[in-house]
């Protein structure tokens, strides 16, 4: 039987218990199609997995990492529209096509198995075609799965963005990185806040980010943004530090802003947490969880990266070794990236 290398968590702790194995290539039902892995992307996600600090479930010995791309190397007797050679992108969870998240039961890399691995067979619906004239390497293509659905929901899922608005991004992560590459393409006005004056200035200088913020030279950087805007704050942030960051970014946001409330990098001690009711109700903003999102905003969002000929921002891409993986999670972990962080299958 031919076999292929994959990579599961033996245990959740750390990052070192990701062990390499080999497994039978999977066979695939009618309606399924076999995935040539080409590239995975790495996020917070991953690194909170194998620390054992992710908030929702997680399968026994999973097989890492949620966003892959790759062709199809075969096709079930029952597909329609898709044919070997297609390159393809998998959807966060296979089973949310539309619509809000159902549940946090069916997440790849989390409570199923992702694809930290050379082959996956998975159903054609889960599966997003990528436009063969598109000029997109697979490192870019899997940046688009978590990162891309995430910042695509934030700025459209709800009110979508308007041309000529100002948007606010928390940080020079992947989730930061991608929202950019999307607001400044739909033509808004775009700020960005960071621990490092070096990041800032890599940022303006390839990504053109409009202005920038030292969040920790600038604690009150509320008061910076509101400063840039006239005074009247941001129409949009995304919000990546979570509690300990909101009450500024509520002070910030226009009167019936969106904030995105995405990721939780700076918890707030409890004696410090904010009145989120009291100053969302002070700002008439709308405070929106965001839980990545549906093949639905995949396509929307592969679809507006293609037409506009985007380049999703990959900072580092790693080898599939073991050697390489570990350093993949290990940079990751660093947090001197500026971007997406994959790692290339061949
Ligand atoms: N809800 C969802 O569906 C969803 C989906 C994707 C990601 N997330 C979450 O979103 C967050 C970001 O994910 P990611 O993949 O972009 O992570 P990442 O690539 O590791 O980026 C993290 C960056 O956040 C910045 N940061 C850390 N603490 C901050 C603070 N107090 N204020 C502002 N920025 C801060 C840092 O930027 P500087 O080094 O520039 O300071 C850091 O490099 C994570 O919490 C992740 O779990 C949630």
């Amino acid at each position: 039987m031919a076999t292929y290398n994959v990579f599961r968590l033996q245990s959740q702790g750390s990052h070192q218990n990701i062990k390499q194995s080999s497994e039978p290539i999977p066979t695939i039902e009618g309606h399924e199609i076999l995935l040539k892995i080409r590239a995975v992307s790495l996020n917070y996600r991953d690194i909170a997995i194998t620390k054992g600090q992710y908030p929702f479930p997680v399968k026994t010995q999973v097989i890492p990492c949620s966003d892959a791309a790759g062709e199809i190397v075969e096709v079930g007797s029952r597909v329609e529209g898709f044919k070997v050679g297609d390159r393809v992108i998998a959807s966060f969870d296979g089973t949310n096509l539309y619509g809000p998240q159902k549940n946090w039961n069916h997440g790849h890399g989390g409570p199923v198995d992702g694809f930290l691995r050379e082959f996956a067979a998975l159903p054609a619906t889960a599966v997003v075609k990528i436009a063969d004239e598109a000029n997109l390497s697979f490192p870019q293509m899997a940046g688009l799965v978590c990162t891309g659905v995430t910042a695509w929901n934030a700025l459209y899922g709800n009110i979508p963005l308007r041309p000529g608005q100002a948007v606010l991004f928390q940080g020079t992560g992947g989730v930061s990185l991608t929202g950019l590459m999307l607001a400044k393409a739909a033509g808004a006005r775009t700020i960005i806040t960071s621990s490092s004056d070096d990041k800032l200035e890599f940022v303006q200088k390839k990504y053109g980010v409009d202005h920038i913020i030292n969040y920790k030279s600038t604690p009150d950087w509320a008061a910076e943004v509101k400063k840039i805007t006239g005074g009247e704050g941001v129409d949009y942030i995304l919000e990546n530090g979570g509690s300990g960051t909101i009450k500024q970014s509520i002070e910030c946001i226009k009167m019936g802003g969106s904030i995105a409330v995405i990721g939780f990098l700076a918890a707030a001690k409890q004696e410090d947490m904010p009145d989120v009711a009291g100053l969302a109700l002070s700002k008439g903003c709308i405070v929106r969880g965001i839980t990545v999102g549906s093949k639905q905003l995949l396509e929307e969002l592969v679809q507006f990266v293609v037409t506009k000929g985007l380049e999703p921002p990959v900072e580092k891409t790693f080898g599939f070794s073991p050697e390489e993986v570990m350093a993949a999670y290990e940079y990751m972990q660093g947090g001197s990236h500026v971007g997406k962080i994959c790692i290339s299958i061949e």
